[in-house]
């Protein structure tokens, strides 16, 4: 046997050894050292499952991974493997400056990086908190070793006087209700200790939870695991069966990019619009399909949208919490809702397809008030819709299952802001000339800008209109929206403002035709105008002189291209 054939044929920790020019000597190393770890020779002749481990001090959403480690080594062990755990870096939504979404590419990059270096046969990713669970899918595929995912699971309710709570729809409702004067301060510091009590992701339909379900309907997923609260004991045996499962994988490898196909992307869209799910999955599942060399149009997502009734009553569109969803049948049932619409060949990653595993559940209990049936849903199309016209080229989100229908139709005069900073100089200003039926336009805090494509989309209300009793305005930007969010709110407008895209030209007055019916957001100023704005620009900003910073300017894609590095898709360059 040459020496490349014994590379590529070696398994658990003769796989991929570190060079010294003679592998015999590197194995014997490598051994040597992994014996000081106190492991038998038996043990360290067993199959690999690396842990992807992402506890962190900044990561409140990962408080439970040492326990629920343990249940995965467990399962690990108990099948026959080597269970060996690694970092990550962790990402924590709400400790990340500028935004978390900045540092998704660097943990998938480090995901893929680690996954691919050192000795693994397969890899459980145990991730949660909104851009981990991308993240680590991202990396896996790029790195394409056989992998599974195991999520944080959802945090408890909290309660206050008599009302449930929960992170992180709960924060905003009360913040708007504070900001229009309904609650005092000492009210809202009370409210500050009830919303996230417990460990786990956000307790609503947001980012975290969107991205668990669709992990799960593409097949990357043990069944019926995303929505298990985390501190839930079923959460500890998901852990503990997914470790079993990850040691299959090494006997019978079924490797990511087997299951991220095309027809499960597809799958996976069909979950997010009946789940009313997060506009950043939407950027998140661009990117991991991009990795697998398959691309997102906007176009197909309003096809799917269409014929895509949403089924599920989570807040922030609906009214209950993801432990409801668990309760009610959690994913299974909501794949079993839309089994006609979906490709049932599709492989998961226990080696059943998509139908057989729905098979094999049969048709069990469902709570209809969370999980609706389809003769019955709760929108009768998906919860989002892109939109396109003359304002954005590139196409827009709107999450219309969260939105004011009343706003749908509408013609409205811009109120401009030119940045984060401006926004938060003048909303509340009373001198800001405003009124309900305006739009509010954020300019510059797209992918490429400063700001790093913040969760800022959801401008709050003018101060003096919140007072008077408004809940709902026609927001525009290039931003996110955090996935708890709601509201008539446009988002990842593309090309961004600091792109040079039209979104950049607005100007205070101009007026902006919303038609959500016909899929159009147009700006309605002369061409004229609009070239005399656009010679007017400002010069691009220079590149950051060094490090990551430096590296994201140059690389990141536009939202409708995930945001991934133009180097990470399977496309490359
Ligand atoms: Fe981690 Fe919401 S802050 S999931």
């Amino acid at each position: 046997m040459t020496e490349e054939s014994k590379d590529a044929s070696a398994v658990g920790l003769a796989r991929g050894l570190t060079n010294y020019g003679d592998r015999d000597f590197s194995l014997y190393l490598r051994r040597s050292f992994a014996r000081s770890t106190g492991l038998s020779s038996e043990m360290l002749a067993k199959p690999v499952v690396g842990i992807a481990f992402t506890p962190s001090g900044f990561n409140n959403c990962h408080r439970h991974f040492p326990e629920l480690l343990e249940a995965v080594k467990r399962g690990v062990l108990a099948a026959g493997g080597l269970p060996l755990e690694f970092p990550t870096v962790s990402l924590g939504e709400i400790f990340l400056n500028p935004t978390s979404l900045m540092f998704r590419n660097l943990m998938s990059m480090d995901t893929e990086e680690m996954i691919r270096a050192q000795p693994m046969d397969a890899v459980v990713l145990m991730g949660g908190c909104d851009k981990t669970v991308p993240a680590q899918l991202m990396g896996a595929l790029s790195a394409d070793r056989p992998a599974i995912q195991l999520v944080a699971g959802p945090m408890m309710t909290g309660r206050h006087q008599g009302e449930r709570l929960g992170a992180c729809t709960d924060c905003r409702r009360f913040w708007a209700r504070f900001r229009a004067g309904e609650i005092d301060r000492a009210g809202i510091e009370r409210i500050e200790g009830r919303l996230a009590t417990t460990a786990g992701t956000c307790a609503v339909m947001g980012t975290a939870s969107t991205m668990a379900c669709i992990a799960e309907a593409l097949g990357l997923m043990l069944p019926g695991t995303a929505a298990i609260p985390a501190v839930h004991a079923d959460r500890l045996r998901a852990a503990e069966a997914t470790g079993t499962a990850a040691v299959a994988l090494t006997r019978r490898p079924i490797r990511p990019s087997q299951l991220v196909t095309e027809k499960s992307v597809e799958n996976a869209l069909r979950v997010l619009l009946a789940l009313g799910g997060s506009t950043n999955a939407i950027i998140h599942l661009t990117a991991i399909a991009g990795r697998a060399g398959s691309a997102i149009t906007l176009d197909r997502l309003n096809a799917l949208s269409a014929t895509t009734p949403v089924l599920v009553n989570l807040k922030p569109t609906g009214t209950h919490y993801m432990e409801d969803f668990f309760a009610a049948g959690g994913v299974g049932a909501l794949l079993a809702g839309l089994k006609p619409l979906l490709h049932l060949d599709c492989l998961t990653v226990t080696g059943e397809t998509l139908g057989e595993r729905l098979a094999a559940a049969g048709e069990g209990w469902v709570d209809r008030a969370v999980i609706r049936a389809p003769a019955d849903p709760v929108e009768p199309q998906g919860g989002l819709i892109a939109l396109f016209g003359s304002l954005a080229p590139g196409g827009a989100i709107l999450k219309r299952s969260a939105a004011d229908a009343r706003l749908f139709e509408r013609e409205g005069r811009a109120v401009v802001f030119s940045s984060l900073e401006d926004l938060s100089r003048r909303i509340d200003s009373p001198d800001l000339e405003v009124t309900a039926e305006d739009f509010l336009v954020l300019q510059n805090a797209g992918p490429t800008s400063d700001s790093g494509m913040p969760e800022a989309g959801y401008l709050p209300i003018p101060a003096k209109l919140a007072r008077a009793g408004v809940k709902d305005m026609v927001r525009i930007s290039d931003a996110r929206m955090s996935g708890t969010a709601f509201g008539t709110v446009v988002l990842h407008v593309t090309p961004e403002a600091a792109a040079g895209g039209p979104l950049a030209l607005v100007r205070d007055g101009d007026r902006i035709r919303l038609s959500v019916s016909a899929g159009r957001l147009d700006l309605l100023v002369a061409e004229e105008e609009l070239a005399r704005r656009r010679a007017a620009l400002p010069p691009p900003r220079p590149v950051p002189a060094r490090g990551y910073a430096r590296l994201y300017r140059q690389s990141v894609l536009q939202a409708d291209r995930g945001c991934d590095f133009d180097f990470l898709t399977a496309a490359g360059r």
